[in-house]
C-alpha cells in the first residue's frame, strides 16, 4: 500500500531515478503520486491525481540537476485521492517535505494540537501530521533531531522519508511495520519500498528493522534506533534480475507473469528434489522438525488463502496430517487455539499483509512454530517466522496474482510430500512426477490461447458467472471467480459443485455462464451430475478439464489440460482461469495490471 522511494547522490540527478522507481512501485497503489527535490534554494514539489504518467506530465517544472530528492505513489486510506491529498506533504513554512506508507493512526489528536499552535493543513491526510510536527520541533534545521522526536508521538504503522532544503544532502527515514530498504550505490545511496525500485542501479541492500531510522548521505548510512544508539544490518545481495521487473513485449506484466509460470516453477523446484525425495532443508525444515508437527494450521488473504486450501486438502491427503486454513483477518481476532505440536504456517507473496504477519506474530507469542512461504526475501513475514521457504517465483508486479499463487502451491505440494514422508506415506512416484510439471505448463500454455479467448469475448458481455468443482478443483473454482472479480469487474460466485442445490441452483437460468471445474478424477462422475443439473435449467458450461476424460463430457465448451496426474492438477489448471480473467479483462476494456481500488501489497488492516 504506497510506495515510496527516495535518492541522494553527489551528482546525478534525482529525478530520473525517483520517476523510474516509482514506475516499479506503482503497482502498490496508483491513484496519485508525487516527487519532492531537495535544494538549498527550497523544496520543488510536484503532484496530482491519477496514474503516474499524469505527473510524468508535469515533471518538466522541477528544476533539474537537484541530487536529493522523494517520491511517492498512494493507495488512498486518509482522504479521497485528490491533487491535495497527494503526497509528499509539506510543513508551513515549505522547508520540509515527507512521503509515508501506512498509517498513522493519532493524526486525529495531533492534527488537533497542531491546528491549535497555528499550522495550517492543506490535505485530509494522515500523513500531513508529520511534517508539520517536525517543523514544530525544528526540523528544517535538524531533521534527524526532529525526526526523533516526531516519531515518539506517532501511533501506526508506517515508514516514511523526510528531507529539508537546508541540509539537501540527505534523507532521514524511519520504519515501523511498513517496508523500507535502503540500496546502497558507489556515490549515490537510496530508499525504497521494496527493492524493485532500485535494482536497475545496485543489488546490494540493507532491510531496516521495525523502529529502525537512518540518515542516508550519498555516500554514508548510518541506522539507529529511535534511542539513538548505532545499530548495524548486514548487507545482502539481491538476486533479482531488472529484466524479470520489466513487461518484455508483453501487453501486460499479468500476462507476462502467467506466460513465464513454467520456468518461474523450474527455478522453485530447483535442488529441492534429490533421487524422488523431497530435500527438506531445501524448503527451510529438517526431518526431526516435520515428524514433530501433528497439526498444522495456515493463514494468508485473498489469492494465498487459496493456495492455502489447495495444500490443505494436499497434506491431509498425503501425509494425513490435519490442517485448518483461516483467513488472516478473521483468525486474528478468533481466540484460535493453537498447541505445542501445532506448526502455523503464513502464506504471504508479499510478506508484508498487515492481518497475515499479526497472526504470525500471535503464534509466536504463544511459543508455536513458525514457517512462512512467501516470494520476498527480507521481508518482514520471512524474518519474524521460525522457518522460511522462498517461492521464487521473481518480482510479480501484476496487482492480479498469478506466479506466486502457482509457486505457492508447489512449495506447498513439496511440504505435502516432505511430510509424508517423515510419517510412513512416501510417494516417491509423485515426487518424480512434479519434475515434469514445467514441461506439461508449456504445453497447456501452447494449447490454451484461442478457446480461452473466445470464452472471454463471451464472459465479457455477461455480468454473472458461476466456478464450480469438487476437492482441489474447488479451491481452483475459489481463485478462478476472485481473479475475474478483481480485474474484470465482474460478479463471480464460486461453489463446491454438490452444494449448488442448496440455494444457489436458484440464481442459473437461460444462458447463465458456468466455469465447471473437473480435474478430480475420484469425484469426476458426481462433478458431471451437477453439470447436468446446471445445464438442465439453461446455463451455458465452459469445462476446464482433463483431458483423460471423455470428448463426450455434457459441456457446451471443453478447455483440455494435460493432467497426468491429478494431485498436481492445480497449478495445470489454474492457467486456463488466469488466462480467462485475462482476456476477460482485456475484452472489457480495463487496466488490468492496476484493476480499480486495489493494490498489491496490503499493508493496513
Ligand atoms: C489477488 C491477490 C490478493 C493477495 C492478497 C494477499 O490476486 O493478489 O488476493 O493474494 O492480498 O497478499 P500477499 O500474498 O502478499 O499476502
Amino acid at each position: 500500500m504506497c510506495g515510496i522511494v527516495g535518492f541522494v547522490g553527489e551528482k546525478d540527478d534525482a529525478l530520473p531515478f525517483i520517476f523510474n522507481g516509482l514506475k516499479r512501485l506503482e503497482y502498490r497503489g496508483y491513484d496519485s503520486a508525487g516527487i519532492a527535490l531537495a535544494a538549498s534554494s527550497g523544496i520543488a514539489i510536484q503532484k496530482t491525481r491519477g496514474k503516474l504518467a499524469a505527473l510524468g506530465e508535469l515533471l518538466a517544472s522541477l528544476p533539474s540537476g537537484v541530487p536529493c530528492g522523494i517520491g511517492h505513489t498512494r493507495w488512498a486510506t486518509h482522504g479521497r485521492p485528490t491533487d491535495e491529498n497527494a503526497h509528499p506533504h509539506t510543513d508551513c513554512r515549505g522547508e520540509i517535505a515527507t512521503v509515508h506508507n501506512g498509517i498513522i493512526e493519532n493524526f486525529q489528536a495531533l492534527r488537533e494540537e497542531l491546528m491549535a499552535k497555528g499550522h495550517v493543513f492543506q490535505s485530509e491526510t494522515d500523513t500531513e501530521v508529520i511534517p508539520h510536527l517536525l517543523e514544530e520541533y525544528g526540523g528544517a534545521e535538524d531533521l534527524e533531531g526532529a525526526v526523533r522526536k516526531a516519531e515518539s508521538r506517532l501511533e501506526g504503522a508506517y515508514a516514511f522519508l523526510a528531507i529539508s532544503s537546508r541540509h539537501p544532502d540527505r534523507i532521514v527515514a524511519v520504519r515501523r511495520t511498513s517496508p523500507l530498504i535502503i540500496g546502497l550505490g558507489e556515490d549515490a545511496n537510496y530508499l525504497a519500498s521494496d527493492f524493485s525500485a532500485f535494482l536497475a542501479a545496485t543489488k546490494r541492500a540493507q532491510i531496516l528493522e521495525n523502529g529502525d531510522m537512518a540518515v542516508v548521505t550519498p555516500r554514508s548510512v548510518t541506522i539507529t534506533n529511535l534511542a539513538g544508539d548505532m545499530i548495524t544490518r548486514p548487507v545482502i545481495t539481491v538476486d533479482w534480475d531488472i529484466k524479470q521487473a520489466e513487461r518484455g513485449g508483453y501487453a501486460h506484466f499479468m500476462l507476462k507473469e502467467i506466460m513465464e509460470q513454467p520456468d518461474v516453477w523450474g527455478d522453485c523446484l530447483l535442488g529441492r528434489i534429490h533421487e524422488d525425495q523431497v530435500v527438506p532443508k531445501e524448503i527451510g525444515l529438517t526431518p526431526e522438525l516435520l515428524t514433530r508437527v501433528k497439526r498444522i494450521q495456515i493463514v494468508a488473504a485473498g489469492t494465498a488463502y487459496h493456495a492455502g486450501l489447495i495444500g490443505k486438502s494436499l497434506i491431509e491427503r498425503l501425509a494425513r496430517v490435519p490442517v485448518n486454513v483461516d483467513v488472516a483477518s478473521e483468525f486474528r481476532y478468533a481466540h484460535p487455539i493453537l498447541d505445542k505440536d501445532t506448526m502455523v504456517i503464513a502464506i504471504s507473496q508479499s510478506g508484508e499483509t498487515a492481518d497475515t504477519l499479526a497472526c504470525l506474530r500471535m503464534a509466536r507469542e504463544q511459543g508455536v512454530f513458525t514457517y512462512s512461504i512467501t516470494n520476498t526475501v527480507g521481508s518482514t513475514v520471512a524474518r519474524e517466522s521460525d522457518a522460511v521457504a522462498y517461492t521464487l517465483a521473481g518480482p510479480e508486479i501484476a496487482v492480479a496474482s498469478t506466479k506466486a499463487y502457482t509457486t505457492q502451491i508447489l512449495v506447498l505440494t513439496l511440504l505435502a510430500l516432505a511430510l509424508a514422508q517423515v510419517h510412513g506415506n512416501p510417494r516417491p512416484d509423485l515426487v518424480r512426477r512434479m519434475l515434469q510439471l514445467p514441461l506439461l505448463g508449456h504445453k497447456v500454455l501452447d494449447r490454451m490461447n484461442q478457446g480461452i479467448e473466445s470464452m472471454a469475448q463471451r464472459l465479457a458481455k455477461t455480468h454473472d458467472v458461476f466456478y464450480i468443482g469438487r476437492g482441489l478443483d474447488y479451491a481452483l473454482a475459489m481463485e478462478g471467480q476472485l481473479k475475474i472479480k478483481e480485474i474484470s469487474y465482474l460478479h463471480a460466485e464460486a461453489y463446491a459443485a454438490g452444494e449448488l442445490k442448496h440455494g444457489t441452483l436458484a440464481l442459473i437460468e437461460e444462458g447463465t455462464p458456468v466455469v465447471a471445474i473437473v480435474t478430480e478424477r475420484e469425484v469426476a462422475d458426481k462433478t458431471v451430475s451437477n453439470i447436468l443439473e446446471v445445464k438442465a435449467r439453461g446455463a451455458e458450461v465452459w469445462g476446464i478439464v482433463d483431458d483423460w476424460l471423455p470428448s463426450t463430457l455434457p459441456i457446451d465448451h471443453r478447455i483440455a489440460v494435460p493432467i497426468e496426474e491429478p494431485l498436481l492438477a492445480p497449478v495445470l489448471a489454474a492457467i486456463p482461469l488466469q488466462l480467462l480473467a485475462y482476456y476477460t479483462a482485456v475484452a472489457r476494456g480495463h487496466d488490468v495490471d492496476q484493476p480499480r481500488n486495489l493494490a498489491k501489497s496490503v499493508t493496513v488492516e
